[in-house]
């Protein structure tokens, strides 16, 4: 059976249109392949801890030095991390927040990337140690930006990179707040892409 992992991580609950065009690709692929097991990580509902002195050295010192409460961060890493790899894809909704990604994805990303576990060090670079999987990211913009302003897919392709994962395909819906016509022009064309990833 395969699994999909689903990530939310817009402010705006039900109303978010993130949200909606990421579950609306996981039906449509339900559809096709109703054995796939669906994961839901909502980052907003269920907040991870932002990094701190206790957390990084939670990540770094051996275990039998760690605080209960560092343990515990540890553990919330390895879990997430290992949920992140058993995954065959993963979808993630990237809402754009004053020019970058949620504070809420970036704290996930601090957990995930781990030297030694997650990702290595080698003389030619960093090297991720995740199984590659087909990631999708599907974005929304109030405006648009200029490709040299995006600091909102480049930054998730990086850190994903760092990761391992090479498969990234990604879908914007962008002037979603900038006229009711702008919206739907934008909302209408990404649910027909969204139909031909599906
Ligand atoms: C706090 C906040 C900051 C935002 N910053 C930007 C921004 O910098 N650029 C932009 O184009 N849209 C910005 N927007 C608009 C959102 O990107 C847009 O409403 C999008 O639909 C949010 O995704 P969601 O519907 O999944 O929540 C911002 C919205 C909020 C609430």
């Amino acid at each position: 059976m395969s699994e999909l992992l689903y990530i939310k991580t817009s402010a705006n609950g039900e109303r978010s249109r993130s949200s909606q065009l990421c579950e609306h690709f996981i039906r449509q692929r339900l559809q096709a392949t109703p054995e796939t097991q669906v994961i839901q990580r909502d980052l907003v509902s269920e907040p991870l801890p932002h990094l701190g002195p206790e957390q990084w050295d939670a990540l770094r010192l051996p275990p039998s030095q760690l605080s209960a409460a560092q343990l515990a961060y540890r553990r919330c890493s390895d879990r997430l991390i290992a949920e992140f790899d058993r995954a065959d894809t993963v979808v993630i909704a990237l809402p754009l927040y004053n020019a970058g990604i949620p504070s809420q994805l970036k704290a996930y990303f601090d957990l995930l990337a781990r030297a030694g576990i997650s990702f290595e060090f080698t003389e030619q670079g960093p090297r991720g140690l995740l199984r590659d999987k087909d990631l999708h990211l599907i974005a929304t913009r109030g405006g648009s930006l200029a490709p040299a302003d995006d600091h909102q897919i480049p930054a998730v392709k990086q850190l994903l990179g760092l990761l391992g994962i090479t498969r990234i395909h990604s879908l914007i819906a962008d002037g979603l707040d900038l006229s009711p016509d702008s919206r739907e022009v934008s909302l209408t064309n990404a649910y027909e892409r969204l139909a031909a990833l599906a």
